[in-house]
């Protein structure tokens, strides 16, 4: 595939080889040195039009650890303030010979546009485009799961097939659950929603996933929960929930985790608001991953930019030899 728009895109092979190559730049990352000259002489640019802590950063470090150039461009600051188009942006940055670019903007389709425009001739990776879509998101929360939940040798080769994975919360403006939902499916996991009802998406019905609004009663027939944000920034204030009435709903406290298998993860893909979706006592818990899922988002962003980049080289499988 020439691009990473939407997790929608991935077959259960594709989904799966991203997993596999990902769980080979981990090992990397457990070497004194973590470089690998696989995109040595390639310029990435990461183009991003929205805020953003953990996928920025990851990317950034991903595309280091590959030898790639690395170009940032925050909107902020740049001639995007002064009125100038996308189109515009994407062709500067074809005149100056970028290889892939990774974008996060706020419109939902942003990627697909620049992707399919003819604007420019590189590999485009969505990095979260407004409620639609945030893949490499997806693949790194695919491969916190398998990697806990199978383990990162058993799992190699391995879908979710059987597990059950509950996503809870804002669903509505979460870009992060669209993605989710889509690659759990392929990867043969059974999905679960639960969220108020002001926040669940009209036309939920025909997404491969159960829709519940009741959190206690599938908490215990969960081996992964998933808390989303409640996103502010995309809600007329009108619409609001008081945090009190949300978190006694749909908040995950000590005393709810309590009634997960004790297997059972408790999953973020951060920003977190602790004490609305989240209280502290579980964010810092044993059992909450969001750090380890910011650690696996490299590997992941890594295995991305390898197989839409680099693929051709020998390498990710033996990235000893590469380093000669
Ligand atoms: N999970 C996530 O996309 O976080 P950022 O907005 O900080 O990149």
């Amino acid at each position: 595939k020439r691009h990473l728009i939407s997790a929608a895109d991935l077959t259960r092979d594709d989904a799966v080889l991203i997993l596999d190559t990902a769980e080979e730049m981990a090992r990397v990352a457990d070497r004194p040195i973590k470089k690998l000259p696989t995109l040595r002489g390639r310029t990435v640019c990461n183009l991003f039009f929205e805020d953003s802590t953990r996928t920025r950063i990851s990317f950034e470090a991903a595309e280091k650890r590959l030898s790639a150039d690395v170009i940032n461009f925050a909107a902020k600051g740049s001639s995007v303030s002064k009125g100038e188009s996308l189109k515009d942006t994407a062709q500067t940055l074809e005149a100056m010979g970028v290889d892939a670019v990774v974008i996060r903007h706020s419109a939902s389709g942003a990627p697909y546009r620049l992707a399919t425009s003819g604007w420019i001739d590189a590999p485009v990776i969505n990095a979260g485009d407004g409620t639609h879509q945030h893949p490499t998101q997806a693949l790194l929360d695919a491969f916190t799961m398998r990697r806990r939940l199978i383990g990162p040798d058993a799992g190699l080769g391995q879908d979710l097939g059987g597990k059950r994975i509950t996503l809870v919360g804002d669903v509505l403006h979460s870009r992060v659950a669209r993605s989710n939902v889509d690659l759990l499916h392929t990867l043969g996991a059974e999905v679960t929603l639960v969220a108020p009802p002001t926040l669940v998406p009209v036309g939920v019905e025909t997404w491969p996933c159960e829709v519940s609004y009741d959190l206690d009663s599938v908490l215990p027939k969960s081996d992964a929960v998933m808390m989303l944000r409640v996103q502010r920034e995309r809600m007329n204030a009108a619409f609001f929930p008081t945090e009190r009435e949300y978190s006694r709903r749909y908040g995950l406290d000590g005393h709810r985790m309590a009634r997960m298998p004790e297997h059972a993860l408790v999953m973020h893909p951060g920003p977190m608001v602790r004490g609305m979706e989240i209280t502290a006592e579980v964010a810092d818990s044993e059992r909450c991953t969001v750090v380890e899922q910011v650690t696996n988002g490299v590997s992941v962003r890594m295995a991305v930019l390898y197989l839409l980049l680099g693929g051709n080289e020998p390498a990710v499988t033996h990235p000893r030899t590469e380093e000669k």
